[in-house]
C-alpha cells in the first residue's frame, strides 16, 4: 500500500475524452508511446452503449485503469459475447487496498448487463486477479522455431523459469538453431507432400469473405469454442491495425479456403504466429495437419527472410485443434517450451447455461486474443 490517502477516490466509467489523460497513465508507468489514435482504436470499438473502461481517479488525476474488449465467440449452439480484459493498472500509491477488486465488480456488473457470459484474461498477477474473483486456469505454453542462436536473449524476456530450466533452453536453442533449417528442409517428408503441393497460399489484404463461415465450420469439426474472426473483427484487429499490420496468408484447395496464418515480427525480431486456423469437410484430420504444416512452414520461411531471429506460437490446453497445431508444429521443427502467463476466467450469470464453456480445453485460443500490438 502507498502512501496517499484513499479518501476521495472516485472509480467510474470513462467518456471519450478521458482517452488521453488513460493513454498518458499507461505510457508513463510502461515507459510507451503508444498514440491515442491506437488508444481510439483498441477501446472505442466495443459497440456496447457505454466504453466498458472503468478509471479510479482523485482530483481529476488518473491513479488506475480497467477496460474490456467485448469478443464474440462462437460454439456449435450458436454466438455469444465475452470479455477480454485489458489495461490493468493501478498507481502503486493505490496497491493492495482493494481498489482492483472494485473496479471489477462495476465492469462484472455492468458486463453481466450487457450479455457477456465470460471476462478473461492473460496475467502474470495470479494472486491480484483470485482476489478479484477470477479462477486461473492454464498457462500458455510456447511453441518455438529458433532461426538464430540470439533467438535465445528475446525468447527468455520475462521468463518465470528457474536458472536450472533457463540454461537448459539456452543451450536447446542454440543447437536448434543450428538444425532448424535443416529440418524445415526435411519436414516434407513427414507431411502429405502431394496435398502440400496442391495447397495454394496467398497474402490477403482484406478478410476473405468466407472468414464468418470458416469459423462456423471449425467449431463443428473440432468441437468447443472459438473467437468469431468474421471479416468485421478481422479488418479491425489485423488489416487495420495502427501498431502492427500481421501478415494474413490464406489456403486453399480447388479454390476453396482451408484456412489462414497471421504473423507479425515483433520489435525484438521475433515472429509471432499471431493466428492459426483451418477446417474442411472434405479433408481429413490427418490432411488438415498438412494444411497447417504448410501455413507454419510458410510463416517461418517468410518471417526469416524479414530477419527474424525466431518464430512464436502458442500450445494452450488440449482442445483437438490446439493439438493438431503443436503436432504439426513439432513436424516442421518448433520445440515445446512450457513458459508464460496463466489465463484467468470470471464466469457471468448465463455462463453455466454454456456446455462450451464448462471446460477450458474446449477453447481454441492463441495470439488473436491479445491486446492488439500484434494482432
Ligand atoms: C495487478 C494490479 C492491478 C493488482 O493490484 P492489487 O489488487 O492492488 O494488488 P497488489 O498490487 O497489492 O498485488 C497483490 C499481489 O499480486 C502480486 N502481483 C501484482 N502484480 C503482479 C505481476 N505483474 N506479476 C506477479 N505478481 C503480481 C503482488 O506482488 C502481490 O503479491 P503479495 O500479496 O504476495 O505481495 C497491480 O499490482 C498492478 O497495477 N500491477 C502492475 C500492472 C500489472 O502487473 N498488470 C498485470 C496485468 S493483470
Amino acid at each position: 500500500m502507498g502512501f496517499l490517502s484513499m479518501e476521495g477516490i472516485n472509480i467510474r466509467f470513462i467518456q471519450p475524452e478521458d482517452g488521453e489523460a488513460c493513454n498518458e497513465f499507461h505510457n508513463n508507468f510502461y515507459g510507451k508511446n503508444r498514440t491515442l489514435a491506437q488508444w481510439n482504436w483498441e477501446f472505442l470499438h466495443s459497440g456496447l452503449p457505454d466504453i466498458p473502461f472503468v478509471i479510479a481517479e482523485k482530483d481529476r488525476r488518473v491513479l488506475g485503469t480497467l477496460a474490456q474488449i467485448p469478443t464474440r465467440m462462437i460454439d456449435e449452439e450458436g454466438e455469444f459475447l465475452t470479455g477480454k480484459s485489458e489495461e490493468a493498472l493501478l498507481d502503486p500509491v493505490i496497491r493492495g487496498t482493494g481498489i482492483y477488486p472494485a473496479l471489477f465488480d462495476k465492469i462484472f456488473s455492468y458486463m453481466e448487463s450487457q450479455g457477456v457470459l465470460v471476462v478473461w484474461g492473460f496475467t502474470p498477477a495470479i494472486k491480484a486477479n483470485k482476489r478479484a474473483g477470477f479462477e486461473v486456469h492454464t498457462s500458455i505454453g510456447q511453441l518455438f522455431f529458433p532461426l538464430h542462436g540470439d533467438a535465445v536473449n528475446a525468447l527468455l524476456k520475462n521468463n518465470l523459469s528457474s536458472p536450472i530450466k533457463t540454461r537448459g533452453i539456452k543451450m536447446l536453442c542454440s543447437l536448434a538453431g543450428v538444425f532448424s533449417s535443416a529440418v524445415l528442409c526435411c519436414s516434407g517428408w513427414r507431411i502429405n507432400r502431394s496435398l502440400a503441393r496442391d495447397i495454394r497460399i496467398q497474402t490477403l489484404s482484406a478478410p476473405p469473405r468466407e472468414c464468418a463461415d470458416l469459423c462456423r465450420a471449425f467449431v463443428r469439426q473440432w468441437g468447443g469454442t472459438t473467437v468469431l474472426r468474421d471479416e468485421a473483427f478481422l479488418r479491425w484487429r489485423i488489416f487495420e491495425n495502427p501498431h502492427l499490420r500481421a501478415t494474413f496468408r490464406a489456403a486453399y484447395l480447388n479454390n476453396r479456403l482451408l484456412g489462414w496464418v497471421a504473423y507479425a515480427l515483433d520489435d525484438n525480431s521475433v515472429g509471432h504466429i499471431v493466428d492459426i486456423i483451418a477446417a474442411s469437410k472434405q479433408l481429413h484430420p490427418k490432411n488438415i495437419e498438412t494444411v497447417v504444416a504448410a501455413l507454419l512452414i510458410d510463416a517461418v520461411v517468410k518471417l526469416r527472410k524479414t530477419g527474424a531471429l525466431g518464430v512464436r506460437a502458442w500450445k494452450v490446453n488440449n482442445h483437438p485443434f490446439d493439438n493438431l497445431v503443436a503436432r504439426a508444429a513439432r513436424k516442421v521443427g518448433f520445440y515445446y517450451i512450457p513458459r508464460g502467463e496463466w489465463m484467468v476466467l470470471h464466469y457471468l450469470q448465463g455462463a453455466a447455461a454454456r456446455p462450451s464453456l464448462q471446460s477450458l480445453d474446449n477453447w481454441y485460443i492463441n495470439r488473436i486474443y491479445t491486446e492488439g500490438v500484434l494482432g
